[in-house]
């Protein structure tokens, strides 16, 4: 009965075989068995979990100010299984960044934005930043105080840009006040902009891995290398991996389900702005200085990780065994997370 209807298939829609048992057959280097070196399929996954999920809360999810709201209290308390699938979405992109954060870490420190990999580390940058702004329109759309307000903070620091910071705040706002234009323009970049400019990035990246390979561990050459096939090896891994991190997203649904806070209110100022936890060190960053000075020393800053691959390689090319690297990364995540449990501290007992 397969067998029949598989050769009716064939007939009308030619498939070379033996072409798609050579390419999912790949050869696969051994390193990439530990989990930490090929974390990047993590946010992947995750990336296709969030468009799922997504797309069923577009069927219920209503853009509106008046509405927006409402339709979230419906889809988490009468909506049947509403609760998880909101909570689910919510904790898958929690971890989406986590991932992100983990697999940026691992190709620093294993060294693997240098040469000829430069570009692709600008290309991934683009990827957090777009994973980041998930987050923050995501964050928007339920209309809640802390949304309202987290916007009108945000519009403030765009507006302290140096010559074009009016532009870029109308821009975000889609006007001068936060309000339906805001909401509509954060509602089309959450399910549209961002996802296509995503998709756009992640095609660049992973053809700049298949044409550069995956980078090898010090000291291992090529040609020693060892490796193992596409399928079925890697590809059940990575399988194995999706299963778990659907168990533990749904975990943390049930256990942490998303709730409701106050909804949003132009004329209350709630006693703390509360922005998501990646964002914590930037708001700390903001509340030690004038929002012109923060906006400057974080733009300079997110371009120094941006060029960083060159900056190191100008570094290498005259000090070839430098390790200054290794000390820059730390520096780094040893601000990042000074400024995050700063403010985490403030929030909790402030
Ligand atoms: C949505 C986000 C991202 C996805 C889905 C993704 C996906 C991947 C995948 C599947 C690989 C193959 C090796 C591995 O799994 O580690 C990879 C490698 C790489 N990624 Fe990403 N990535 C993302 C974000 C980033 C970020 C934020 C950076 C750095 C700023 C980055 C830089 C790189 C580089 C340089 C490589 C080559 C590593 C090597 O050859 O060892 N990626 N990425």
């Amino acid at each position: 009965m397969f067998g029949a209807a598989w050769s009716w298939f064939r007939s009308r829609v030619p498939i070379n075989e033996e072409v798609l048992r050579h390419m999912s057959a790949e050869p696969v280097a051994g390193h990439l068995k530990r989990w930490w070196w090929c974390l990047g399929g993590t946010p992947l996954y995750l990336f296709l979990l969030q468009v799922l999920t997504g797309i069923i809360l577009t069927f219920y999810y209503i853009p509106n100010p008046e509405h927006a709201y409402e339709s979230v209290r419906t889809i988490t308390q009468e909506l049947p299984y509403g609760w998880y699938l909101r909570s689910f979405h919510k904790w898958g992109a929690n971890l989406m960044i986590v991932a992100v954060l983990l697999h940026m870490i691992r190709v620093y420190f294993s060294g693997a934005y240098r040469n000829p990999r430069e570009l692709n580390w600008v290309v991934g940058c683009m990827l957090l930043f777009v994973t980041l702004g998930f987050g923050f329109t995501g964050y928007s759309l339920l209309w809640e105080q802390l949304s309202y307000w987290g916007i009108t903070v945000a519009g403030n620091i765009l507006r302290a840009t140096p010559l074009m910071g009016d532009l870029l705040a109308d821009f975000m706002r889609g006007g001068q006040e936060v309000g339906t234009n805001t909401l509509t323009r954060f509602y089309v970049f959450h399910i549209g902009i961002l996802p296509t400019v995503l998709i756009g990035f992640l095609v660049v990246h992973v053809y700049l891995i298949r044409t550069h390979g995956v980078s090898q561990l010090e000291g291992e050459r090529s040609t020693d290398q060892k490796t193992f096939p596409f399928f079925p090896d890697h590809f059940l891994t990575e399988l194995a991996i999706g299963a778990f991190l659907m168990f533990l997203i749904s975990c943390l649904a049930v256990i942490f389900p998303a709730h409701m806070g106050p909804e949003a209110n132009p004329l209350v100022t709630p006693e703390h702005i509360k922005p998501e936890w990646y964002f914590f060190w930037a708001f700390r960053w903001l509340k030690l200085m004038t929002d012109t000075q923060a906006v400057m020393t974080q733009g300079v800053f997110m371009a120094f990780i941006v060029i960083w691959p060159f900056i190191d390689g100008w570094i290498r090319k005259r000090w070839s065994r430098s390790e200054i690297s290794i000390y820059v990364g730390i520096a780094v995540i040893l601000y990042l997370l000074g400024l995050t449990v700063w403010e985490a501290l403030y929030l909790l007992h402030g």
